[in-house]
């Protein structure tokens, strides 16, 4: 059996790689201040590794006010006093390296802090300022100006500009924020700003970490007049989404990341209706992957999901980028909740408070999901937790709830608090680990009480545990030269059966009511849950070796 590279040896190291997802803030605590820092992170590199992930993307860790858990950045030349200082992070990424773990940071070219220095100088300087070119600032419309400067709306609910005052106290002009108050819109147009974002991807890059992920990816450029979003847009005529010249500016990052020896990724967060948009960030010369949200949005449905998958491949064949699969992350429900519900799509314009979901069935088919996502052609997400088949906590006190999402939506949105509360590692009662026993602070957001079951020092002895599947189906993807990047073909299957071949190992998810036979095969690699009587029960997955091949030497496990 012919092994791959150790992963920080590879080249292309990208297009097959599987991700891990660190919330910093909910990771590990090491100082007991009740928040995830980056010496937590540092005595856990051992459980990455032997997770047997490639890479680790963290979520921002920079100085910030927190208004949306640091992806309101006010330096991002420095690490939040609240998760360590620049030494540590640069101590990580090379304690990193040393375990075969890449490190992928986080930048927010969209918006900055309303603490950065550029905003602070813009809100004091005059409308019509130098300042101020660097933002959106505009007069508001009505005989007052009392009115928003157009009808854009913030991602998280209510307009998109809120007013400043002038320095007598009288309202003054408005300004865009596509997210929170707290998080000004940058203006792309401003030389300053492409500038300021080029020196600073070249900052971390410097600083030996392998890729970026873009916040928000699409959303950076707007329309110079600022119009109205009007009903019915062609592709590419959103005043805000999508607009041609950001490819321009990609172009430009992904000269940086190739004038480096060591191979860099740039990963983009982007969420378009149409995949064939999505992948012409993706074409030669411009970005090296995006999450596939349409895969992680889809509804437990065989038919959906296949369609979803073709569309995957193909739409990235074309520009020959790697598809990405990916179920989680930190703003979205969590997969065991999802798929527990009558409706198992994900949107953010339908999720609701207390939605009835029955976690034996959604923990099955999550189960069933990360056999399938990881069989995939192309690289893999997990988002910290997801491997622990942790639930979205859907009881958090409101006066515990620090998402804007919740805030801003009135209510309306249950906000994303509940996929981000601090990971279990030991023990039978909270804080289970997550900050050091004497620590004297309770984690930032409260965890359930009966979370003992679900700790990875409980998982980890358990063969039949979430963690166990995960650190198996790793284990058997790193070694099959045919799992990762490569070409995948379908097989006939029963109704509601998916099957396919990635060479010579064969994964079959059975999303049917009804157990379904296996297909004659060697032997199972690994299976989601019980097979009895060698049959694939109903929201189950298996890896087969496939086609019978009885001289085969399996390795060890
Ligand atoms: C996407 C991030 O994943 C999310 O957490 C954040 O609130 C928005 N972008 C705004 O930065």
């Amino acid at each position: 059996m012919s092994h791959r590279q150790p992963s920080t040896e590879r080249t292309h190291w990208w297009r097959d790689a599987v991700i891990y997802q660190v919330y910093v803030r909910s990771f590990a605590d090491a100082n007991g201040d009740g928040v995830g820092d980056l010496a937590g992170v540092r005595t856990r590199l051992p459980y990455l590794r032997d997770l047997g992930v490639d890479a680790l993307w963290f979520t921002p860790w920079y100085v910030s006010p927190m208004a949306d858990g640091g992806y309101d950045v006010a330096d991002y030349r420095a690490i939040d006093p609240t998760h360590g200082t620049l030494a540590e992070a640069e101590q990580l990424i090379s304690e990193a390296h040393e375990h075969g773990l890449r490190t992928i940071v986080d930048i927010i070219p969209n918006h900055v802090s309303d603490q950065h220095p550029w905003f602070a100088a813009a809100v004091a300087a005059e409308p019509g300022s130098p300042e101020r070119e660097r933002f959106w600032f505009r007069p508001g419309r009505g005989p007052q100006g009392d009115e928003p400067p157009n009808n854009w709306t913030s991602n998280f609910g209510g307009p998109a500009w809120s007013r400043t005052k002038n320095p007598d106290g009288t309202p003054g002009d408005w300004y865009l924020h596509l997210f929170a108050p707290e998080q000004p819109d940058l203006n792309w147009n401003h030389p300053d700003v492409a500038a300021e974002h080029e020196d600073v991807i070249r900052f971390w890059f410097d600083r030996g970490v392998a890729g970026i992920r873009i916040d928000s990816a699409a959303l950076l450029v707007k329309a110079p007049e600022l119009p109205d979003v009007g009903p019915n847009l062609a592709p590419g005529d959103h005043p805000h989404v999508d607009r041609e010249e950001l490819h321009g500016i990609y172009r430009r990052w992904r000269d940086i990341a190739d004038s480096y020896p060591q191979p860099r990724a740039l990963v983009a967060e982007i969420w378009l209706p149409d995949m064939h948009r999505t992948v012409r960030y993706l074409r030669p010369g411009e970005l090296h992957a995006a999450f596939n949200f349409d895969f992680l949005t889809c509804p437990w449905d065989a038919t959906r999901l296949r369609d979803r998958i073709d569309t995957t491949i193909h739409t990235h064949r074309a520009v020959d980028a790697p598809p990405t699969w990916v179920l989680s992350n930190h703003d979205v429900t969590r997969p065991v909740t999802r798929y527990g519900r009558a409706d198992t799509s994900f949107s953010f314009e339908t999720r609701r408070r207390g939605v009835p979901t029955d976690l034996r069935l959604g923990a099955r088919r999550a189960r069933a999901a990360a056999l399938l996502a990881l069989a995939l052609p192309g690289s893999a997400y997990i988002y910290q937790g997801e491997e622990l088949g942790l639930p979205e906590v859907e009881d958090i006190p409101l006066e515990h709830i620090q998402d804007p999402m919740y805030t801003q939506s009135g209510g309306v949105d249950p906000g994303r608090d509940g996929a981000r509360v601090p990971l279990p590692w030991s023990g039978q009662a909270p804080s289970y680990g997550f900050s050091p026993p004497e620590a004297a602070a309770e984690p930032w957001l409260p965890q359930p009480p009966n979370w003992a079951h679900r700790t990875v020092e409980e998982q980890a002895g358990d063969p039949a545990s979430f963690l166990s599947l995960y650190r198996t189906a790793l284990r058997i993807r790193r070694a099959e030269p045919a799992l990762g990047d490569g070409p995948m073909s379908w097989l006939d299957s029963a109704p509601d059966v998916l099957a396919f071949t990635r060479g010579d190992v064969c994964c079959v998810v059975n999303l049917s009511a009804t157990p379904t036979p296996l297909p004659p095969h060697g032997r199972v690699l690994v299976s989601s849950g019980p097979l009895p009587d060698g049959q694939l029960p109903p929201d189950t997955a298996a890896w087969l070796r496939f086609p019978p091949s009885p001289n085969r030497t399996e390795p060890a496990r």
